[in-house]
């Protein structure tokens, strides 16, 4: 055998045996159960540098989704034509309901966690609010059970009388569900999936149907939502699934939990997210159906812009940026870079924490931040590339003003804070991070904080308004 050959196997056959030793001969659980850090060990300049890694990460996983997308790879069908005919019927039009939704940053993480019941009857989750994501999952305990699961929630699917697995036979398996396995060693075994990312976490499992258990806002009555595309997760890695019980799948595609509860309440979705740094008590709402914080009488109407459902973004939320100015100077970036069409385009994830923007379009923010910023004294704090002593700016100092200005006149007008972050006592760092140019910029959840956001599918429309979301 040639050396180079060699070596690797030599190499694939270390790795696999490490990992056997890890698992624990037939158990793939071990992973799993790593609950989350203590988050008195953490400090905020800790969490932001374990947000800007994982962002990283999750912005190449986006990039190399999207281009795949971008170079054939068959888009899912949209959900309103693909799954009419296994729709519930539809709620009454101002008939919604709620889940509660906090920020992670308590466990460390910069993702935005939702109480979920899975199976009848109810198991309870807490799961990942991901509108990156087609795929809804939990983390499952197989069949056969195992010792040394740890205290971590597992899915019982034999303790649901409403688990009813997708057989790998299935025309559903087989061309309608992300990630599928074209293995399929006899035509009642199960629909496999592997989601892998590229930063090597990934979640390995099987499809299955499965109702979720709903709270009618009006009369807080329950009622089950069936036909939910579920993955049961018997293997995951990745830092990102440590904190959680899975991932709820938000994204725009005709297998997401979005989509499937969305067509039965009013074609929408939105979510308030409370400050990311906000303790584990303070909760707002994911709520599906009319969105009553951007009705109120008493207030103005909400900001409104078209919500871009392009196939070749999808599962992706993409808006259509017309600029971005600071302290009102409108600042000279490329269209190419919000035109998806060209290699660019902007956006929206509630699972990325920073902002990120293309290479052009980060020079010109960043730069004209950092002039107006130029009187206050500069410190170093890795890995960001703009960061002031607070303490030392003297009372006049102000964060200059940043204006994303989206298609149809909608100003999002973000508070100082979300993009001029406190990192430690008195120092603030320009929270915004840049990606390679061409490619996608990502408008993260902390720009996005302390506002409603209303993802209406049924008319392409995505609607906001600045709020505490105290009392959503
Ligand atoms: C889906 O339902 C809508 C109205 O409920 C109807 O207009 C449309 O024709 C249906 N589409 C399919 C593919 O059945
Ligand atoms: C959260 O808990 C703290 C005390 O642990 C309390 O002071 C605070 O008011 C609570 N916040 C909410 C929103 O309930
Ligand atoms: C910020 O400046 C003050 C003096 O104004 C100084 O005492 C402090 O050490 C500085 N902090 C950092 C992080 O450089």
């Amino acid at each position: 055998m040639p050396a180079p050959l060699l070596l690797l196997l030599l190499l694939v056959l270390c790795c696999n045996v490490a990992a056997a030793a890890k698992a624990h001969s037939d158990s793939l659980h071990l992973e799993l159960v790593r609950r989350p850090p203590s988050p008195s060990a953490t400090t905020r300049l800790d969490l932001l540098r374990e947000l800007y890694r994982s962002d990283q990460l999750r912005q190449r996983m986006i990039s190399q989704s999207i281009g795949q997308r971008r170079h054939g790879r068959r888009p899912l069908q949209a959900p309103a034509a693909s799954q009419n005919a296994s729709l519930p019927a539809p709620a009454p039009a101002e008939e919604s309901f709620a889940m509660p939704l906090t920020s992670g940053a308590y466990t460390g993480t910069g993702q935005y966690f939702v109480r979920f019941l899975l199976g009848t009857p109810a198991q309870k989750f807490l799961l990942v609010a991901d509108t990156g994501s087609d795929l809804t999952w939990v983390k499952c305990r197989r069949p056969r059970g195992c010792r040394r699961c740890g205290r971590g929630r597992f899915f019982r699917p034999q303790a649901s009388t409403t688990y009813d697995p997708i057989r790998c036979s299935s025309d559903m398996c087989k061309s309608a569900l992300p990630f599928a396995l074209a293995t399929c060693p006899t035509p009642a075994s199960p629909c496999a999936y592997n989601y892998g990312y590229s930063d090597g976490s990934m979640a390995k499992g099987v499809f299955a149907q499965e109702s979720a258990t709903i709270t009618l806002s009006r009369g807080a009555r329950r009622r089950k939502l069936g036909g939910l595309v579920v993955g049961c997760t018997t293997s995951s890695v990745g830092s990102s699934f440590r904190a959680s019980d899975g991932v709820l799948g938000l994204g725009y595609s005709a297998v997401s939990f979005a989509a499937r509860a969305a067509a039965g309440f009013g074609g929408r979705f939105s979510y308030c997210l409370v400050d990311h740094l906000s303790p584990r008590n303070a909760s707002s709402r994911l709520t599906f159906g009319p969105t009553p914080a951007l009705s109120h009488p008493a207030l103005p109407p909400p900001r409104a812009t078209e919500l871009v459902l392009d196939a070749r973004l999808q599962p992706f939320y993409a808006v259509r940026i017309d600029g971005v100015s600071v302290d009102g100077e409108l600042l000279p970036i490329p269209s190419s870079v919000w035109d998806a069409a060209r290699g660019g385009g902007a956006i929206l994830d509630s699972g990325t924490s920073l902002t990120v923007l293309a290479e052009p379009a980060y020079r010109a923010v960043a730069s004209a931040l950092s002039r107006r910023l130029g009187g206050v004294p500069s410190v170093s704090v890795d890995p960001f590339d703009h960061c002031y002593n607070w303490t030392a700016a003297g009372p006049a100092a102000e964060v200059p003003k940043l204006v994303l200005h989206l298609a149809g006149t909608a100003r999002l007008e973000p508070p100082a804070k979300s993009y001029v972050i406190d990192v430690a006592e008195g120092v603030k760092c320009i929270g915004i991070t840049s990606a390679p140019w061409p490619g996608v910029s990502t408008i993260g959840n902390i720009l996005q904080q302390e506002h409603v956001w209303e993802f209406d599918l049924k008319n392409r429309r995505l609607r906001f308004r600045r709020s505490t979301c105290r009392s959503i």
